[in-house]
C-alpha cells in the first residue's frame, strides 16, 4: 500500500505563489486521489509489495499514470520553497557549464513550460553521462522510465496554477521559478555526482546513488504499520 506523503510546508506557506485554496485542491483532491486510485489498483496484485519507482517501471496502463502521478507530485511539493534559495556548489557549477547561465536556464525552462501542449511536466534532469536538460513529460510521463534523474519539476497541468493564475500559465512559470527548493535540487545533483552513476533503471542496485532520494521519498510514501 502506498500512503500520501505530508506536504514540506504548511498549506498556506506558498501565498501568494500557490493559494491554501490550490494545495486544498491540489493536494488533498487531486494528489490523494491518485494515491488512493494507485491502492485500488494494485490491491491483491503483484505491485502491491513493490516500492512506488519498481511500480512505475514495470507497469503500464492506469496502474502507470496512477503511480507516475503519486511520484511526480511527491517530486514537486520537494522541488519547492517558501525560503528563497539560490542555486550553488557543484549544481550551480553544472548550470554555467551546461547551460552558460543560471539566466539561460530559467529563459529556457519557462519556454518549455510555457510551450508543452496539454498537461505535463517540465523537469530539470541528468542523463545518465551526467549532463544537464530540461525535459518535457505528458500527462503521467515521468524522467524515472528513460533513465533519467529529477533534479526538480513544475506541474504545469492546469489543476496546478488555474485557481491562482487562471490561463496564465506564463506568470505561474515566473512564480515558479522564485519558489525553486534549490537545497533541494543541489542535494539531489550531489547524490548523484559521481563516476558511478549509472542511472534509474538499476535502482534496485545499492551501487545506484539515486536509490538514496527515492528511498527517502518511498518511506515517506509507505505505511509504517
Ligand atoms: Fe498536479
Amino acid at each position: 500500500m502506498i500512503n500520501l506523503p505530508n506536504l514540506p510546508f504548511a498549506d498556506n506557506a506558498l501565498e501568494p505563489f500557490i493559494s491554501e485554496e490550490t494545495i486544498g485542491y491540489h493536494y488533498y483532491k487531486h494528489h490523494a486521489a491518485y494515491v488512493n486510485k494507485l491502492n485500488e489498483l494494485i490491491k491483491g496484485t503483484e505491485f502491491d509489495k513493490m516500492s512506488l519507482s519498481s511500480i512505475i517501471r514495470e507497469s503500464d496502463g492506469a496502474v502507470f499514470n496512477n503511480a507516475a502521478q503519486v511520484f511526480n507530485h511527491t517530486f514537486y511539493w520537494k522541488s519547492l520553497s517558501s525560503t528563497k534559495s539560490a542555486p550553488s556548489g557543484k549544481l550551480l557549477n553544472k548550470i554555467n557549464d551546461d547551460f552558460g547561465s543560471v539566466e539561460v536556464l530559467k529563459e529556457e525552462f519557462i519556454k518549455a513550460g510555457s510551450t508543452l501542449f496539454g498537461s505535463g511536466w517540465v523537469w530539470l534532469v541528468r542523463e545518465p553521462k551526467g549532463q544537464l536538460m530540461l525535459k518535457q513529460t505528458q500527462n503521467a510521463h515521468t524522467p524515472l522510465s528513460s533513465n533519467l534523474v529529477p533534479l526538480f519539476v513544475c506541474d504545469v497541468w492546469e489543476h496546478a496554477y488555474y485557481i491562482d493564475y487562471k490561463n496564465l500559465r506564463l506568470k505561474y512559470l515566473e512564480e515558479f521559478w522564485k519558489h525553486i527548493n534549490w537545497d533541494f535540487a543541489g542535494e539531489a545533483y550531489d547524490k548523484t555526482d559521481n563516476h558511478v552513476f549509472i542511472g534509474t533503471e538499476a535502482c534496485n542496485d545499492i551501487h545506484d546513488p539515486f536509490c538514496e532520494i527515492l528511498d527517502d521519498l518511498q518511506n515517506q510514501d509507505r505505511v509504517t504499520s
